[in-house]
């Protein structure tokens, strides 16, 4: 298993206890802005537990399908026990790197109707050309839709836990700090509409949502350790770590840092067709 996916398995937890405010507004907003109709295929990668994955099979219907692609086999395993207790049997969750993804022989000819990508994109290794590949698994006319942070989310709140763990050690979040880098070219809603342009797709839309959670300790202790953040625990003993979440806490209250920003783009756009500009 990649250092990725290893990371957000041991996330299981807090990373479920973030779904009702974070994960599940961004994934349920980018279904209906994709605007699924019942009977179509759908991939979702970088599914996680199912946040947008879900909602799709519940837009899709019987006759529809989604595969749910992710590294993380825990995320996957909590994935399959929603779409169990929603009842919904056609969606089947896959451990897999989205980067190497074939759709099976159960997926249209033309490819699937809809790709979903909820706060995965920039975790992508050479993200443009793997998403490219992974947007050529859509038919022409059909859509693409990833979820971003929008630009100044949760900096505030991954710098001040950055620098109490600077306290103690090295400031770094490990293999998923390029992410952080990379979704520059993403995080306004112009440099959204720019990107997918240059994935060669049309009618590109994109839409802010403004979702800012009050900072209670317990919460803010389990959006660090929730994603990727948590790398930058990983050398440190349990003294240690705990030494840090009071330093981190004490910061935030100190930095006046009541909520966090979880503020988001929803971009979506149309694969062109054969000769469409
Ligand atoms: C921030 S989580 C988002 C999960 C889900 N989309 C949601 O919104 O709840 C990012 C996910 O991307 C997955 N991931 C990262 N790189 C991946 C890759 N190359 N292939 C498949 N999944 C990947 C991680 O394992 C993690 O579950």
């Amino acid at each position: 298993m990649s250092d990725l996916g290893s990371t957000f398995d041991e996330a299981r937890q807090e990373f479920a206890r973030l779904t009702t405010a974070v994960w599940a507004p961004a994934g349920q907003s980018l279904v209906f802005q994709l605007g699924l109709r019942p009977g179509d295929a759908v991939l979702d990668v970088c599914c996680g537990a199912g946040s947008s994955a879900i909602p799709a099979a519940a837009a899709v219907g019987q006759s529809g399908l989604v595969h749910a692609v992710d590294l993380a086999d825990e995320l996957l395993e909590q994935g399959r026990l929603n779409a169990s207790e929603r009842g919904l049997q056609n969606i089947e969750f896959v451990c897999a790197d989205a980067t190497e993804w074939e759709p099976p022989s159960t997926v249209p000819q033309l490819g699937y109707d809809g790709l979903a990508c909820s706060y995965g994109v920039f975790f992508l290794p050479h993200m443009d050309a793997a998403f490219t590949r992974l947007a050529g698994l859509v038919r022409p006319g059909g859509k693409i839709g990833i979820t971003v942070w929008r630009r100044g989310a949760v900096c505030e709140f991954a710098d001040t836990f950055l620098d109490a763990v600077a306290r103690h050690g090295e400031r770094s979040i490990g293999p998923a700090g390029a992410a952080f880098d990379i979704l520059e070219r993403m995080d306004t809603p112009d440099r959204l509409h720019q990107w997918l342009a240059g994935l060669g797709a049309h009618a590109t839309e994109v839409r802010e949502l403004s979702n800012i959670i009050p900072a209670t300790p317990e919460f803010a202790w389990d959006a660090v350790l929730g994603g990727p953040l948590r790398g930058a625990l990983s050398s440190f003993d349990a003294h240690t770590i705990e030494a840090i979440r009071r330093d981190f806490l004490e910061l935030l209250t100190d930095r006046a840092i009541h909520d966090i920003d979880a503020g988001t783009l929803v971009g979506t756009a149309t694969t062109n067709e054969p000769n469409a500009t």
